[in-house]
């Protein structure tokens, strides 16, 4: 059974968490690998709608193990709200089916405040953050500054890491961004009690995943973001601030990259994004609203509208590159329906010239002109097509040039948001 990361292969909220529930039936063990609650992932049972942020989208799978790991970033209070909410909805969270990597840094209130305060005072430069903290917790991370969960659940060590980095953090919150300083007697005694209530989850995540491998075990490594969001390969400076492409499943577990088989991009069948940015295929007008209310797009987490465009071929050809995409997982083709004419971006043009590879500036990128070829539409729903067959030609059409232009086979065609809403075209887990 292969090892398989799964990643987002654009801007974010491609389906992975609708994708992830379902293959997570195949596997062992899932396990988150970076960002925090910055991100929103939706899984539709039956009638029932669940936003995940923090636990990975195999929890609703109640005989798998689900593993948050060491390059997760963890806002201890929506956690435990999640797994309350979750347990109220008839699902089980509990010790022995979720761990959580003592090595994951904490979003503190501090993270949460400066990044609302630099998102509002920055006007033009603003990144359209979800507010959640995540950029100021990395910086944390890397500046050695951190609080981990392991600090967290032990009240000396949170009690000595707070005491030696809050004052530098008010410092920072109140002369550089006019903000008002944190009192340590209240975050203490808030994240202690939190402390408390998480730390039966606490696991050497790294030493758990090795050892199940080595039981002949299969993990798949779940990605939130998007490739186009990752801190080293993404459309800096308007990108988070982990690792969210193949790479970071291995310094996000402590698992070798050895083990991987396989790499699963979620691509959906045109493209969205949410906050600041360089869009190339980016629609306007009546076209974006009308591809916006179909297909619903509008945040998991933030609620925020989200820009939509055509399929960049371009962008995906590069994801598939720096995170050796094998096989895409392309979802809400149904929402496509019903267009008169479908457009897939195939390269760019900059001051007359063709690209040959993706611009590594968004001054860059801004400024590129997509080349586009143009395809028939279909008017048919095809939301209930059980197989490929039943798809309008001009839809199957597109699947071939698809993978004609991205040059990454079709593992998986998702038709709407429930479990059963899908076609596989191949078998990963044999
Ligand atoms: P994620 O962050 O990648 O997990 O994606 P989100 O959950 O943020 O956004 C994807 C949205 O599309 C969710 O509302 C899903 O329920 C929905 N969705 C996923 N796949 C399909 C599909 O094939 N068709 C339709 N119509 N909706 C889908
Ligand atoms: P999922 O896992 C889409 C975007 C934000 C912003 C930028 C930086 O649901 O696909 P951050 O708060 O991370 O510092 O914001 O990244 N962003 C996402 N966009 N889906 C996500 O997650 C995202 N997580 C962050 O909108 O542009
Ligand atoms: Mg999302």
């Amino acid at each position: 059974m292969p090892n398989v990361v799964v990643i987002g292969a654009q801007w974010g909220d491609e389906g992975k968490g609708r994708i992830v529930d379902l293959i997570s039936e195949k596997v062992d063990i899932i396990a988150r690998y970076q960002g925090g609650n910055n991100a929103g992932h939706t899984i539709v049972i039956g009638e029932e709608k669940i936003i995940l942020h923090h636990l990975p989208s195999g929890i609703l799978r109640d005989d798998k193990l689900s593993v948050i790991g060491n390059g997760v970033v963890i806002d201890p209070k929506v956690l435990l709200q999640e797994i309350k909410e979750l347990i109220a909805a008839g699902y089980r969270a509990d010790e022995t089916n979720l761990k959580i990597s003592d090595r994951a840094h904490v979003i503190m209130p501090y993270h949460r405040a400066i990044d609302i305060a630099r998102e509002s005072m920055n006007g033009k430069g603003k990144i359209g953050t979800t507010g959640r903290g995540i950029g100021p917790v990395y910086e944390d991370k890397a500046a050695r500054r951190g609080i981990k969960f392991a600090d967290l659940i032990d009240p000396d060590s949170l009690s000595s890491r707070l005491k030696e980095v809050l004052e530098e953090r008010n410092l920072y919150l109140t002369k550089v961004l006019g903000g008002e300083p944190l009192n340590f007697e209240e975050i203490f005694e808030e994240y202690s009690a939190y402390g408390r209530d998480l730390k039966k989850f606490s696991c050497d995540v790294s030493t758990l995943l090795n050892d199940s491998i080595s039981n002949g075990q299969n993990i798949l490594f779940e990605g939130a973001q998007g490739a186009l969001l990752d801190i080293d390969f993404g459309t800096y400076p308007y990108v988070t601030s982990s690792s969210s492409g193949s790479g970071g499943a291995s310094t996000g577990t402590g698992v070798s990259p050895t083990i991987i088989d396989t790499v699963l991009g979620i691509a959906k069948a045109y493209t969205t994004r949410v906050g600041e940015g360089p869009f190339p295929t980016e629609m306007s007008g009546d076209l974006e609203e009308k591809l916006r209310q179909a297909g619903g797009e509008f945040g998991a987490t933030t609620g925020r509208s989200r820009r939509c465009g055509w399929f960049d071929a371009f962008a995906l050809k590069y994801a598939a590159q720096i995170n050796g995409i094998s096989w895409i997982a392309l979802t809400k083709l149904d929402v496509l329906s019903g267009f008169d004419k479908i457009k897939i971006c195939v390269g760019y043009k900059y001051n007359g010239h063709e690209l040959t590879s993706f611009p590594s500036t968004s001054h860059v990128l801004e400024k590129v002109e997509p080349i586009y070829e143009e395809m028939d539409g279909w008017t048919e729903d095809i939301s209930n097509a059980k197989e490929i067959s039943e798809l309008p030609i001009q839809a199957r059409e597109y699947l071939k040039k698809l993978e004609e232009v991205t040059g990454v086979p079709i593992y998986t065609v998702s038709l709407g948001p429930s479990r059963e809403k899908i076609i596989f075209l191949h078998e990963l887990f044999s």
